[in-house]
């Protein structure tokens, strides 16, 4: 069983308000590769050669392949018990968000509701000409160049992530830094805290008066400016801290 503080656990037991950001780190145990941890996709990819537009551009084969390759993990990925432990945590609470930077939609298949997702979804893909959404079987049908292309217009087809140097989705950012600056309690679970905006929510939330708590396997580079550092792999921890909790807490109406 984890360890908590008794802090952690008073004030989740107390709270009206929770958010939660989660990373990477979350869906790792789903056999989804991470970032930056050792084998991540940083490690084997150059980011500016894959997740800009200008590189989509020069490249659509090289870049639409690699996207096709990481929906492929996604899809025949499964929830695991960290992704269904936030799900059930959020049904102890009236006002719960749930804000990632994933882009794998493991969080809604596990039952989530109220996410926010910053950084896009992987599973959407639209076309850069017309703005036309390409699904299945578009998707998997490739034109004489290889190329996934729209139906409507034979546009490329991009899929709906934020690339480096392009703005987050509408309003995403604006209910995500909500979401912190209401919060009594603060989770970030699974993220190196490296890219922002995202890694600046837990800062926000502890200065308007939360709890933070950083759920990781290693401390992240803003571990040492938040309440707590819980160590250990989030299909283990979460569960353990919904545990903890759940039988203190009427599930919200
Ligand atoms: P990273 O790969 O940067 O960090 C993954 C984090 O998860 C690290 O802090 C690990 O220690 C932690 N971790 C690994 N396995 C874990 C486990 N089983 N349980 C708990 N924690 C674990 O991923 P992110 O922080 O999500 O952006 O990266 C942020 C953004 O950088 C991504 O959304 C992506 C990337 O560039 C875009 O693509 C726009």
């Amino acid at each position: 069983m984890t360890a908590f503080s008794d802090t952690l656990i008073e004030r989740l037991v107390a709270a009206d308000r929770v958010s939660v950001l989660t990373g990477a780190g979350i869906s790792a145990e789903s056999g989804v590769p991470t970032f930056r941890d050792p084998g991540g996709l940083w490690e084997k990819m150059r980011p500016e050669e894959l997740a800009n537009f200008s590189a989509f551009l020069s490249n659509p084969t090289l870049v639409q392949g690699w996207y096709a390759h990481r929906r492929h993990i996604v899809e025949v990925a499964q929830p695991n018990a960290g992704h269904v432990a936030l799900a059930e945590l959020e049904t102890l609470y009236h006002d719960f968000t749930l804000v990632t930077q994933n882009v794998d939609d493991l969080h809604r298949r596990a039952g989530s509701r109220n996410i926010v997702e910053l950084h896009g979804n992987i599973m959407r893909n639209y076309c850069v000409d017309c703005g036309q959404p390409a699904d299945e079987p578009n998707l998997a049908s490739p034109d004489e160049r290889g190329l996934i292309v729209c139906t409507e217009c034979s546009g490329l087809v991009r899929p709906d992530v934020v690339w480096f140097g392009e703005m987050l989705p509408l309003g995403a950012f604006e209910a995500a830094d909500a979401a912190a600056r209401r919060a009594e309690v603060f989770l970030s679970v699974g993220t190196s805290a490296i890219v922002y905006p995202a890694a600046g929510l837990p800062g926000t939330a502890k200065i308007h008066g939360a709890f933070v708590a950083e759920l990781n396997i290693r401390e992240s580079v803003i571990a040492d400016d938040l309440h707590e550092v819980v160590l250990g792999p989030a299909a283990t921890v979460l569960p353990d801290l919904v545990r903890a909790i759940k039988d203190k807490r009427p599930p919200a109406k």
